[in-house]
């Protein structure tokens, strides 16, 4: 039987009881947290940890346990389902409440769900390359709250599905913020540019993870936008996120770049795989 976390305790699925009152179906009113596990072990989880905390605190969700307990009931799940390759998925909502859009009293306690999936690294798609596909970013101004509600994004990735494409690159007003469920890099003349992490973009653990690695190898890497023409100009496109690592891109629409990953991306790419090894060999 599968086992889930819910609310603090490791549970059957089938026994998991969650009210239609739930304030995450009614208002998509909650954060979550997608954990990626190599070899048994949660990869960057302090990172994710730290980043669920603050997310909660944006839209005044209080957590009444330490990031450490939180840390350690992931931990706690992953030994339950015996995950050894996959995600970790945590969703924290406002709680249960009859509906109304106003927060309810302050002793409602927010609801913890969390559940794991199998899932391989994506390495053939990290070698050949996959599509991308232009579109407009139609999302609220709190991008970088980790949100449950999510439709902006679902309604994007829709659109690169629909294109044939692996993920869309949104962009605001000519200006490129992040991938669907991604964030976006260019590489120019030996150069890596991302946006900045503010409130238009999620600041991606794995991007923090790709600055920190790259910065410390001797790569320049500026947290500066770019518009849509930079990106159809640039010499290498990648995408990154937790269960896409580096993605390379080798299409944008008709704009083809390359047949095969750029040397700047597969540079960064060696240089997360490096991080990811050393992970397991702590274990061991
Ligand atoms: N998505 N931007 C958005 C909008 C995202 O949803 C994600 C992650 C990222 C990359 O963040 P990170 O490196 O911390 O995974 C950027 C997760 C994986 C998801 O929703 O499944």
């Amino acid at each position: 039987m599968e086992k889930v976390l819910w609310n603090g305790k490791i549970v059957n699925k089938e026994d998991v009881r969650i009210s239609i009152d739930d304030r995450a179906f009614h208002f998509g009113d909650g954060v979550y947290e997608v954990v990626r596990v190599y070899d048994g072990e949660l990869y960057l989880a302090d990172g994710h940890m730290k980043r669920l905390y603050d997310s909660a605190r944006k839209i005044g969700i209080q957590l009444d346990m330490t990031p450490d307990d939180f840390l350690a009931s992931l931990v706690e799940l992953r030994e339950a389902t015996g995950l050894i390759d996959g995600t970790i998925y945590v969703q924290v909502s406002r709680g249960e409440w009859p509906r109304n859009h106003a927060f309810p009293d302050q002793s409602v306690a927010p609801q913890i769900v969390g559940f794991t999936k199998q899932a391989k690294r994506p390495l053939e798609q990290m070698k050949s390359g996959v599509k991308a596909t232009i579109i407009e970013d139609t999302r609220w101004l709190h991008c970088d709250i980790k949100s449950i509600s999510l439709l902006g994004n679902v309604l994007a990735k829709q659109k690169a599905v629909e294109a044939g494409c692996f993920e869309s690159i949104q962009h605001r007003d000519g200006v490129v913020t992040e991938g669907s469920s991604t964030n976006v890099f260019i590489v120019k003349d030996a150069t890596v540019y991302t946006h900045p992490a503010n409130h238009l973009i999620l600041n991606g653990i794995t991007r923090q993870r790709i600055i920190e690695l790259g910065r410390k190898e001797g790569i320049n890497i500026r947290e500066e936008a770019f518009t849509t023409d930079q990106l159809l100009q640039a010499d290498e496109v990648f995408v990154a996120g937790t269960t896409v690592e580096i993605m390379p891109v080798i299409q944008v629409d008709d704009k083809k770049y390359s047949d095969q990953p750029g040397p700047v991306t597969l540079k960064l790419q060696s240089l997360l795989n490096e991080d990811i090894s050393q992970l397991a060999s702590v274990k061991h």
